[in-house]
């Protein structure tokens, strides 16, 4: 028999809370920020309002915020391919719980992609926890007992003093905002965190938006208008591959490419 499963029934599952307070404490034992309840329930929220404030449906919602209360639950096992070990992990505890497998199913793929290595956005769950996912930076996460200068995470998330996401459905924006003070830097932040504005754009891409960093006040990535193309000038003229093309500007095709 088939249970339709809300946020508050796997909050109260001791499983879940147990996997996540494991994952926690071997992140800590390595040196990671803090992953445990304050960070589920950021993530949880936050993937919740993303799909809420673009008008996705009541039940993408709750399927949502359940992803991101249980993302990172693979890190129970190790951190290196915690996001597939956490969506196997997923899979056989939300069987037992009689979850809808179509549902699962997108919990497993959210869960199984929100790390850059080896994730990209798959599903409207997908893309909206990978955003929720990458925004939480914030001194908040530091662990003070251990607190590092020298190390450039602690040092990050120790200068983030506000962060917050705007999402404007009608400019189909999904914005970040950071303020850092200089404990720490842009260029820190970057260092850590390119790869997942890069991961925060294609999964805002994919929900049909841009996505904007800004910290302190300037926007730092790239902004691409989903609709604008280029327009040509009077005078100018398209050239075709074939025309610019030479042996020596042969461009060879990235794994990336092939995706
Ligand atoms: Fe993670
Ligand atoms: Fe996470």
């Amino acid at each position: 028999m088939r249970k339709i499963l809300t946020l508050e029934m796997i909050r109260a599952n001791n499983e879940f809370r147990k996997l996540i307070d494991a994952a926690n404490t071997n992140l800590e034992h390595m040196g990671y920020t803090e992953h445990g309840l304050r960070h589920v329930g950021y993530v949880s929220k936050t993937t919740a309002n993303i799909l809420s404030e673009l008008g996705y449906e009541e039940r993408t919602v709750e399927l949502g915020a359940i992803a991101g209360w249980i993302h990172d639950i693979g890190n129970a096992i190790n951190r290196k391919h915690h996001g597939l070990t956490g969506a196997t992990l997923a899979y056989d505890a939300l069987s037992r719980m009689h979850m809808e497998i179509d549902e699962i199913a997108l919990i497993i793929g959210a869960i199984g992609n929100h790390e850059e290595e080896t994730g990209l956005p798959v599903n409207p769950i997908s893309a909206a926890l990978i955003i929720a996912d990458k925004s939480d930076a914030h001194r908040s996460r530091v662990r003070k007992k251990t607190f590092d200068y020298n190390d450039i995470h602690d040092r990050v998330n120790m200068a983030i003093k506000k962060n917050y996401l705007v999402v404007d459905k009608e400019k189909r924006k999904i914005r970040l905002v950071i303020f850092m003070d200089d404990i720490s830097s842009t260029m820190d932040y970057m260092q850590i965190y390119l790869t997942r504005i890069l991961l925060c754009e294609k999964a805002a891409e994919f929900l049909g938006c841009v996505f904007e960093l800004m910290i302190n006040g300037a926007v730092i990535n790239r902004q691409k208008s989903v609709a604008a193309e280029p327009q040509l000038a009077v005078g100018e003229k398209e050239v075709s591959e074939e025309e610019t093309a030479s042996p020596c500007k042969s461009v060879s095709r990235s794994a990336d490419d092939k995706k």
